[in-house]
């Protein structure tokens, strides 16, 4: 088995941006498990459907940006995901990801993947922000002439309290967590922090020949 880096923190902390770095930096496989609640939400499937891992992710391909990150698909997404029966078969998805990758190295960047999905995994971190910054680089990030940085920034706010207070997996941080603050930090800088903290723990749980 190899190891497992999970990532967690609220929208447009940089999570994914860096979750990407991390994986391509020490040749492992990436799962962004918010694009499957994305996919879920778009096609408002019935969860009988979601039985295989590989089939969700085909799906998921052939789907735009604008389709899954449009705000109201963002807004459906948060929706869904308090769903306690799409939460229980998500995880499941997820660690059949995790398995069909274990000899490569994987990591997945979400909501609950340090608390739920791999509470074990050898490297927690969770990447945060402020909300107005959060909100601005999503702005810049959509190019949508029909957005405005207002309804970015309240939709964030809105899924941001959604996540943080759903009874089920919410969006949390413990002391297993190593807390990257992004805030005023260019994408490089952060990722320097987050590959020294990802090797750190590395060494720490017997990976060492990983770094
Ligand atoms: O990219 P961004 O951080 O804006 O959102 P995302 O990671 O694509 O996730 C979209 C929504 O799915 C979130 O607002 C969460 O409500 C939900 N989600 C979740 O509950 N658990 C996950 N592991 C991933 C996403």
């Amino acid at each position: 088995m190899k190891p497992v880096v999970a990532i967690d923190g609220p929208a447009g902390s940089g999570k994914g941006t860096l979750a990407r770095m991390i994986a391509s930096h020490f040749s492992f496989v990436y799962l962004d498990t918010g694009l499957l609640y994305r996919t879920v939400a778009f096609l408002n499937a019935p969860l009988t459907e979601l039985k295989d891992i590989r089939k969700l992710l085909d799906i998921t391909a052939k789907l735009t940006e604008e389709q899954l990150r449009s705000p109201e698909n963002s807004a459906r997404a948060s929706d869904i995901a308090k769903n306690p029966e799409v939460r229980d078969i998500m995880t499941h998805l997820q660690r059949d990801f995790i398995q069909l990758y274990n000899e490569k190295g994987v990591v997945l960047d979400g909501r609950d993947i340090g608390t739920v999905v791999v509470p074990d995994a050898c490297c927690k971190l969770f990447v945060t922000a402020d909300l107005k910054e959060r909100a601005k680089r999503r702005f810049a990030d959509l190019k949508n002439e029909n957005t405005t940085f207002d309804e970015v920034y309240n939709n964030m706010k809105l899924r941001d309290a959604q996540d943080k207070s759903r009874k089920i997996a919410p969006l949390t941080c413990d002391k297993t967590y190593i807390v990257i603050d992004t805030t005023g930090q260019s994408v490089q800088e952060s990722f320097k922090i987050c590959r020294e903290e990802v090797k750190k723990a590395f060494v720490n749980s017997g990976y060492g020949s990983f770094v």
